[in-house]
């Protein structure tokens, strides 16, 4: 695996691997688990070559969030993707990501607003910007994403629609279904911040989040069980729920009722420090 830290390099070796067939690309902020080498296996069905980036984006990242605390494990994680035969690691620092003078930002509305990016003013922003970067520096005919980001990923599909990126298109924009702990919790690099009782609360998330769905695609009142999903994290040990949330499963557009459309159900909470994401398939009853 070659590890690339500068941009004339990178166009170099992306050059050398386009010639010898197509490249799937799995952007990453590092502390790698089994959700992201999961993000790679499913990348070799896609492209020969394998191509995962490591950049903790200052920019996503609020002036309260954990930027300085962020895990970073370099050397674990190339051993890891070496293991799982990555062609090449592109990890630039900050400077050669954002050079002196960088000035532009690409905001995505709609689709960003409500949800995460209501309690993360500015993070979508982030993530769309240093995305498109990362699509234009390594050009990639595949990009993979996680599930887990419901949201981001909407994002992601959304800017590359409206910019008319070629590569990837759009349509080569690949969401992978959540990879979970046997307790249900969602892998995340953040969980690794909680403490060993928090762990164990935190597992109420999944449980609670299936029993709401079932209460919704029995036809229940969503309102009332959104309200109960609440009480439930709340009662669990949660310090705060941000979020509890059904929405269109493309738009995002917030679901008062029982979905006519598929739909999905959509959770930001804190635990202790930790502020966990995760969202999961809502039937729709026609
Ligand atoms: O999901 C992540 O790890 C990050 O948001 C991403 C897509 C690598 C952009 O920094």
């Amino acid at each position: 695996m070659q590890t690339i830290n500068h941009i004339t390099h990178l166009r170099e070796a992306v050059d050398d691997l386009r010639e010898q067939g197509k490249i799937a690309l799995v952007p990453t902020m590092g502390a790698l688990h089994d959700g992201h080498l999961t993000l790679v296996r499913e990348a070799k069905k896609y492209a020969p070559h394998v191509v995962v980036s490591i950049f903790v984006n200052p920019t996503q990242f609020g002036p309260n969030e954990d930027l300085d605390a962020y895990p970073r494990q370099l050397e674990r994680d190339k051993a890891l993707l070496e293991s799982e035969g990555v062609a090449l690691l592109w990890a630039p620092d900050g400077a050669e990501m954002y050079p002196g003078g960088f000035a532009t930002s690409i905001t995505v509305a709609g689709v960003s607003e409500g949800l995460c990016g209501a309690s993360r003013p500015g993070h979508f922003d982030g993530v769309a910007t240093v995305v498109c970067k990362l699509f234009n520096q390594v050009r990639p005919d595949v990009a993979l994403f996680g599930e887990k980001d419901w949201q981001q990923l909407a994002v992601i599909r959304r800017m590359a629609r409206d910019l008319d990126l070629i590569l990837p298109h759009a349509g080569n924009i690949i969401g992978i279904p959540t990879v979970r702990e046997s307790d249900g919790l969602a892998m995340s690099s953040r969980n690794a911040y909680l403490s060993p009782a928090n762990r164990q609360a935190a597992a109420r998330l999944n449980q609670a989040m299936r029993e709401a769905i079932a209460r919704i695609e029995r036809g229940e009142d969503v309102a009332a069980t959104l309200a109960w999903l609440e009480q439930q994290l709340l009662a669990a040990g949660f310090a705060s729920v941000d979020y509890a949330s059904l929405a269109d499963a493309e738009s995002l557009a917030l679901l008062p009722g029982t979905p006519q459309r598929p739909a999905r159900l959509l959770v930001a909470a804190r635990i202790g420090q930790t502020r966990l994401i995760d969202n999961m398939a809502v039937e729709a009853r026609i």
